[in-house]
């Protein structure tokens, strides 16, 4: 495992403190590599009207687009729990829309990779405009 990895994981890995998780207490947080190698984090939102939920990946992609930045190198992902945590439909869609073919996503938990992906392989057929 890289050290920008190890990074990611302790980034993420913090930020699940600050996931507001009261209605499922299933806390997820994210770490975004940009292409200019700047990380980005989120956590999970959610709300009393449960739909409006934000998930853990688009609020690192939020605070990524906020900078400016528009490519993810590659994003980890994990949750409270420990174990696998892939994304939502919801968020492998939104995650492709900033990714290139190389982009990896890191299943992970807080000590180490579970799994690494591509985003055509989370999500085969992608939408495009
Ligand atoms: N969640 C994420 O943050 N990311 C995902 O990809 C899957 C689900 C959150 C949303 C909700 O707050 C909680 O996990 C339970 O569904």
């Amino acid at each position: 495992m890289n050290e920008t990895i190890k990074q990611m994981i302790s980034h993420a890995h913090q930020a699940l403190a600050h996931s507001y998780a009261p209605y499922s207490h299933f806390t997820v947080a994210a770490c975004i590599c940009s292409e200019k190698d700047v990380l980005f984090t989120g956590v999970n939102v959610e709300n009393s009207s449960y739909g409006l939920t934000i998930c853990a990946e688009r609020s690192a992609i939020s605070q990524m687009i906020v900078s400016g930045a528009r490519q993810i190198k590659s994003i980890v992902i994990l949750a409270g729990t420990n174990e696998l945590c892939t994304p939502c439909g919801a968020c492998r869609q939104c995650i492709h829309e900033f990714s290139i073919p190389e982009t990896l996503i890191y299943l992970c938990n807080k000590e180490t990779i579970l799994k690494t992906m591509t985003i055509d392989a989370l999500l085969p057929m992608a939408f495009k405009l």
